[in-house]
């Protein structure tokens, strides 16, 4: 068996963590991330019959039996990952029944996955349904999208459009454009559900006053897509009190597509 400690998922998780950090999207214990990983590469660091422990889901995971992830440790500091792996995250393994999970690595000293292991779960289940290559969701606050939730109204075409106009990237970046929640309780199997509704659609779900999430194929894509968000959010609140002289028109954003061979959420362009 190999260490545990050098597997590329585990350093990739260590690396991600620390730069979301260092971005100040995850103040203390703020935001979580979970991973699915190929049975191959876990099996090839973990004894598959070692469970440490079992614990209840409070829904139906069935979709995902079988299924491991790697996933950040509730109430644990994503600045301390780097230096303390195995108390700060996790691989887990979701049942065949889908209605418990084991714990195989991590969560030493107390540990236990993200509070939001439910929405997590839900919106992998979502996101494996339209797109097969589908893995990593990603949570966090960053403050510029933050702040925009409480100056900015809440509907899913009108935030989007507005993103769009922030910087010519965004577009090409999400031409399938963002959703927004209301503010809710966080935690709950009715924000996983209510996320997981939206994200079919999108790989962005903003939640008001709160945060990102965020689903993609690999970290990269993942981390990226909440990065150009919260860069043309942060451009909205810089410019929102000053008269604008120009912007980019709908007529722009069409062209941008088309040059890029991109499909922009139908009726969100005004051409
Ligand atoms: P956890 O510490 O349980 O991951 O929660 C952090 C968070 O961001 C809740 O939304
Ligand atoms: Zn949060």
């Amino acid at each position: 068996m190999n260490n545990i400690f050098e597997a590329p998922f585990v350093r990739e998780m260590c690396h991600i963590t620390a730069n979301m950090y260092r971005m100040g999207w995850d103040e203390r214990n703020g935001g979580n991330i979970s991973w699915i990983l190929e049975n191959d590469a876990v099996e090839q660091y973990l004894d598959p019959s070692h469970v440490l422990r079992t614990l209840p889901l409070s829904f139906d995971a069935s979709a995902l039996a079988g299924r491991y992830l790697i996933v950040t440790g509730t109430g644990r500091y994503f600045r301390n990952v780097e230096r303390c792996p195995q108390d700060n995250m996790g691989v887990i393994r979701i049942a065949a029944d889908g209605k418990s999970y084991d714990i195989l690595w991590g969560f030493e000293n107390g540990g236990r996955p993200t509070s939001e292991l439910p929405t997590h779960l839900m919106n992998h289940i979502a996101r494996l349904s339209v797109d097969p290559a589908h893995r990593v969701v990603m949570h966090c606050h960053p403050a510029n999208t933050l702040a925009m939730t409480y100056v900015h109204e809440l509907d899913d075409r009108a935030f989007t459009k507005t993103l769009w106009q922030m910087c010519t990237e965004c577009i090409v970046v999400f031409p399938e454009g963002v959703s927004v929640l209301p503010w809710m309780v966080c935690g709950t199997n009715e924000i996983g559900e209510a996320t997981a509704e939206k994200i079919k659609d999108v790989r962005v779900v903003l939640w008001a006053a709160h945060g990102i999430f965020g689903a993609g194929r690999d970290m990269d894509e993942t981390f990226g897509l909440i990065e150009t968000v919260e860069k043309a959010a942060e451009i909205y609140i810089k410019i929102m009190n000053t008269p604008w002289k120009q912007s980019i028109t709908d007529a722009e954003l069409a062209a941008l597509c088309k040059e890029f061979k991109l499909t922009p959420r139908a009726g969100y362009l005004d051409v």
